[in-house]
């Protein structure tokens, strides 16, 4: 049976498409692929679409995807009605709460504003830690906010931290740590719960073979 994998185009996309060629996969038409948007592997009976993270799950959710290969950003901020059957280990970054070195959004006495791409994750945080903030949901550049006065703080993803940095903006705390997740589609599993192992055992024979090796070099 045939398999629809949804993967997520940009950030997560060079490493995905590197994996599936290091697994032995037909990457060709993924790494040629013009203004196309859906693509046959050339060896294997898979049919791969690139999406944005939201619209991965959308996909898989409704099982026109049997698995995506998405952020656990999106996740959370989503919630995961699907398997979560594997960490990919790469597109690795962290949730973080951060701000203006003397803006300590939680030291600040009344109303406190958060400026992020992610309302769910931000109110779930704040919430943990008994702290009632208002969420002012950003679609990107969420540096901005604290810089302009929108938000006296942010939670947002950080990667490399150049861009909190280059604006001035420091971490208060760290949420968690972010991955790119395997997502499975529970009927899909049922029905072709063999050539999804197949795939998810190949992608996990590469994880842990990076894994392996990065233990070596320290
Ligand atoms: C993300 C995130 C930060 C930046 C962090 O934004 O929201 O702005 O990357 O990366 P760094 O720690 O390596 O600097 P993205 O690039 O997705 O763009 P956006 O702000 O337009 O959403």
């Amino acid at each position: 049976m045939s398999l629809s994998v949804a993967l997520t185009k940009g950030r997560l996309e060079k490493k995905t498409v590197a994996m599936l060629e290091r697994m032995g996969y037909g990457t060709e038409n993924l790494k040629d692929k013009g203004r196309a948007l859906v693509f046959e592997d050339t060896k294997k009976d898979i049919r791969y679409f690139l999406v944005k993270s939201n619209d991965v799950i959308t996909y898989v959710n409704h099982g026109v995807a049997d698995i995506g290969v998405v952020g656990k950003d999106t996740l959370m901020e989503r919630g995961n009605q699907n398997y979560e059957l594997l960490d990919l280990e790469f597109g690795k970054c962290k949730f973080c709460v951060a701000s203006l070195p003397d803006q300590d959004v939680f030291q600040k006495v009344g109303h406190v504003k958060i400026g992020t791409k992610y309302p769910q994750v931000a109110r779930e945080y704040f919430l943990s830690r008994g702290i009632d903030v208002e969420v002012i949901k950003i679609d990107g550049s969420v540096e901005l906010a604290p810089i302009l006065g929108l938000a006296d703080g942010i939670v947002d993803i950080v990667e490399t931290g150049t861009t909190l940095k280059e604006n001035g903006l420091v971490i208060l705390e760290e949420v968690c740590e972010i991955s790119a997740r395997v997502i499975v589609n529970k009927a899909s599993f049922k029905l072709k719960r063999n050539e999804i192992m197949a795939v998810v055992r190949d992608l996990e024979s590469v994880v842990k073979e990076d894994a392996h090796k990065n233990g070596f070099e320290g």
